[in-house]
């Protein structure tokens, strides 16, 4: 595999969404040949599971319904769009991937993160990010922005404490994979956060 493989991680509100668009426009600059996707998502059918997953009726979804729901949709973005990107050398740069799932399942519904890990090994098919931003904010600052920008979907409507768990989970995440996950404060501006990505990722591209 030639490509690379950048996942975008963080508490809802944390501005991956923005990063994403920064970090690519630095990347085509490089010559790279970009794919962007998000989870869950990316494709058509697991847009179509997205909006399962999120709908805000589906109050009794079960922890692990819910888990699985999230690693098939990544498994049909695995095969459809990730895997043959990164064959064609291409840069692919994913907002969430497994880690997400690692948090908001393994740690703040308390499923265990082994056990998610182990529900995803066949969504994934070994393939790991080569590097992950994590974009840290505290969890009501980032339920804050999101209540400014839209109304709530399933998740963002847990409660705060829910939240906290998550933000915390990936703080956790990162101790655990120091040379993997890079962490950023997300509070920082805009102009900084892309600067720190840029030389991370330039660390990784030379
Ligand atoms: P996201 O698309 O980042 O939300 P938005 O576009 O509204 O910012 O993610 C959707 C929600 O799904 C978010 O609350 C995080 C959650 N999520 C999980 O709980 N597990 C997962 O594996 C993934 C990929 C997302």
């Amino acid at each position: 595999m030639t490509g690379i493989f950048i996942s975008m991680e963080g508490p809802d509100g944390s501005g991956k969404t923005t990063q994403i668009e920064l970090l690519k426009k630095y990347l085509n600059d490089k010559g790279y040949e970009i794919i962007i996707t998000r989870e869950p998502g990316g494709t058509v059918i697991s847009e179509a599971v997205r909006e399962i997953i999120l709908n805000k009726e589906y109050t009794n979804m079960g922890y692990m319904t819910e888990a699985l729901l999230y690693a098939s949709a990544r498994a049909q973005l695995v095969s459809e769009v990730i895997k043959p990107a990164l064959e064609a050398g291409k840069a692919v740069i994913s907002d969430r991937f497994v880690d997400s799932s690692a948090v908001y399942q393994g740690m703040a519904r308390g499923l265990g993160v082994d056990t998610v890990y182990e529900i995803n090994k066949f969504a994934i098919q070994k393939i790991m990010p080569d590097v992950t931003i994590h974009l840290d904010l505290p969890a009501k600052v980032g339920i804050g922005r999101k209540k400014e920008q839209a109304e709530l979907d399933r998740m963002e409507l847990e409660t705060i404490e829910f939240h906290e768990q998550v933000a915390e989970g990936y703080r956790k995440l990162a101790a655990l994979n120091p040379d993997r996950i890079y962490t950023i404060d997300a509070t920082l501006p805009i102009d900084i956060i892309h600067n720190k990505i840029k030389n991370k990722i330039e660390e990784l591209i030379g």
